[in-house]
């Protein structure tokens, strides 16, 4: 089998970024001996500056990238691939930028794949997600994208699969924020105050329900709309019904009155809080129903027995609901997240476009 060599244009050397780059660099020669993939970084880029290296980086990467980066536009990633002859192009995308995906489609025009952290290509307008997937087949390219949702783990792709081979989907639904299963296993399991569980979880502080807000709307409510449209629904990231965790009222609320605070929180969506005597547990779900084409994020109380409530606290599960699997979910579970997780699930992504082009260079042959 021939090497075939991989061009990575790596936007973002944040935390991922860094800890991706790294990961790849530490295992080049192990990439090439045991599946004769090449994988180099010609490009590394951040907002501003970007970092150009034809026979791509070394393990040097970041002080060469603080010597020698220079500001840059597309058009200039765009000129160095075409006078350099790389081919077999992947641009990564390890931001979170809204600006940077409005790139992908002059990208893919001039033939990179694409592999993406950032959420952003996949919530913005139906009309952008359909024309990204427009150009995708006319160009015969590839755009993958586990980390969304899973980090890393066989979500979208199982989706994907189930759906393309005319499975009837009927609903997806599950704890899709580790950060939020783990706050909610404690207060609904504990005997602590809830803006006590979320301040030793890290997403507290001066900001308390500003940050709150940003995980549910940005993280659960995202991917959850990323699910739906994975199954065919023309659905806009404004039609996520999102039932808030804190009212006006909560907001405004002075923290140090924890009790009432709980009190309050767990009255406006009246449940209680640990239901020992029926056996329930708090979990804050995403949810698409598919048959009522309803998109819906909220905090319910489950059933201990079920799945859902049964979760670890660093876990995420998702459930799909299908016609011939009736009422049993198929569940794709699993804990981990964090820059090595996601740094992972990027490199698997990455190997299937390495896959998918191996398949295409022999066909071409
Ligand atoms: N960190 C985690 O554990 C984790 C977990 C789950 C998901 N994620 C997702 O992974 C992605 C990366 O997260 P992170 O923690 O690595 O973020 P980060 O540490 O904030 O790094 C973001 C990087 O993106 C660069 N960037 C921003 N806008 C850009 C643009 N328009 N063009 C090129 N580069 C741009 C930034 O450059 P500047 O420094 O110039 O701004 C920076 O290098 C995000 O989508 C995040 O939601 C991360």
């Amino acid at each position: 089998m021939s090497v075939l060599k991989i061009n990575i244009v790596l936007f973002g050397k944040g935390n991922v970024g860094k800890e991706f780059l790294n990961q790849v660099i530490e295992n080049q020669k192990t990439f090439l001996e045991k599946r004769n993939i090449d994988i180099q970084f010609p490009i590394i880029a951040n907002s501003r500056l970007a970092y150009f290296e034809k026979e791509g980086v070394d393990k040097f990467w970041e002080s060469n990238f603080a010597l020698a980066a220079i500001p840059y536009k597309l058009e200039d990633i765009l000129d160095y691939v075409k006078i350099h002859n790389l081919e077999n192009l992947v641009a990564i995308d390890l931001t979170d930028s809204e600006e940077l995906v409005k790139n992908y489609i002059p990208l893919i025009q001039n033939g990179f794949n694409i592999v993406a952290a950032n959420k952003n290509a996949n919530t913005s307008s139906i009309e952008f997600y359909k024309e990204v997937r427009r150009n995708l087949d006319r160009h015969g390219k590839t755009f993958l994208y586990e980390t969304n949702v899973g980090s890393g783990f066989p979500v979208v792709q199982t989706l994907r699969d189930l759906y393309s081979s005319g499975e009837q989907i009927t609903k997806i639904r599950g704890v899709f924020s580790d950060s939020f299963g783990n706050v909610f296993k404690r207060f609904s399991t504990e005997e602590s105050l809830f803006l006590s569980v979320l301040s030793e979880a890290g997403i507290t502080g001066s900001k308390k329900s500003d940050s709150i807000e940003n995980l549910y709307k940005n993280d659960v409510a995202k991917k959850t709309l990323i699910l739906a449209r994975e199954i065919g629904a023309n659905l806009e990231f404004s039609d996520v019904n999102i039932l808030p965790l804190f009212s006006s009222e909560l907001k405004e609320f002075n923290p140090k009155q924890e009790y009432e605070f709980d009190k309050k929180m767990l009255e406006s969506y009246g449940i209680s809080k640990i239901a020992d005597e029926d056996n329930h547990i708090l979990r804050y779900v995403g949810e698409f129903s598919v048959l009522e084409n309803k998109l819906e994020v909220q905090l319910v109380s489950e059933l201990q027995s079920f799945p859902i409530a049964r979760l670890d606290g660093s876990e995420k599960n998702f459930e799909i609901y299908t016609k011939s699997y009736g009422k049993i979910p198929i569940v794709i579970q699993g804990s981990g997240s964090g820059k090595e997780v996601l740094a992972r699930g990027v490199l698997t992504d990455v190997f299937k476009v390495a896959e998918k082009l191996r398949i295409r260079e022999k066909v071409l042959v």
